[in-house]
């Protein structure tokens, strides 16, 4: 590979010789050859370039740019990934890529899932969209939701896989158990925080009460 110094090159013909010169360039394969100029060209000094050269790209012909490493098109305004950019990401500058969402790493090679995945879940493209494949107990878009099977009723909340979180007054792995401070005597039962249901002829609010009959 045969490395050009542009700016050396430049001034060397510029001081030492006529205006209109042949320059050889000489650069041997690789896929980082400068497009739209091919080699041997001719170089003129006087040469001028509307719209100019973009990102150092030197002006060798009226309006032909040869580009610098890593750009190429007509004024040298595209940046070149080398290896391209996979996945639809779009080359910046050269060897940078900005990847679409859903890719990521230096070539948008690599499925990234927004935010990653939790409580061990696997990013993985699927039909080319990354998304979280979550283990048995936990679900969600990032598997952020623990799975309670056995439900948690009454307000509760599932925290952890088959684990809820009771709201006061109710307990149980479903909070599906009332919770009275005082019991419920007399055969009653605890239906609900703090109420119970009383056996005939028991009334009040412990069924403490023989209900008067007539
Ligand atoms: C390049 O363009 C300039 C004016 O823009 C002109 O004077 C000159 O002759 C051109 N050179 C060549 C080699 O065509």
């Amino acid at each position: 590979m045969t490395v050009l110094n542009y700016r050396s090159v430049l001034s060397t013909i510029r001081l030492v010789l006529v205006p209109l010169v042949l320059l050889v360039g000489v650069c041997s394969g690789g896929s980082d050859v400068p497009r739209g100029v091919a080699l041997p060209f001719v170089f003129d000094p006087k040469a001028t370039c509307d719209p100019p050269c973009k990102h150092a790209g030197i002006c060798i012909r009226n309006n032909t740019c040869f580009c610098s490493r890593g750009y190429e098109g007509e004024v040298c305004q595209y940046a070149s990934c080398y290896p391209k950019c996979k996945n639809g990401g779009e080359c910046l500058r050269p060897g940078k890529c900005r990847c679409p969402s859903g890719f990521g790493g230096r070539y948008c090679h690599k499925v990234v899932c927004d935010g990653g995945c939790w409580n061990g879940g696997d990013c993985i493209a699927v039909n080319g969209v990354a998304k979280c494949i979550c283990p048995s107990s936990w679900t969600g878009s990032k598997c952020q939701d623990a799975i309670c099977p056995q439900g948690c009723k009454n307000g509760g909340s599932c925290v952890a896989p088959g684990i809820c979180s009771c709201p006061e007054g109710w307990l149980g792995g479903a909070c599906h158990t009332a919770v009275c401070m005082k019991p419920c005597l007399n055969g009653g039962k605890c239906v609900s925080p703090d109420t119970c249901r009383c056996r005939s002829p028991f009334t009040g609010p412990q069924c403490e009460e023989r209900k008067k009959l007539f």
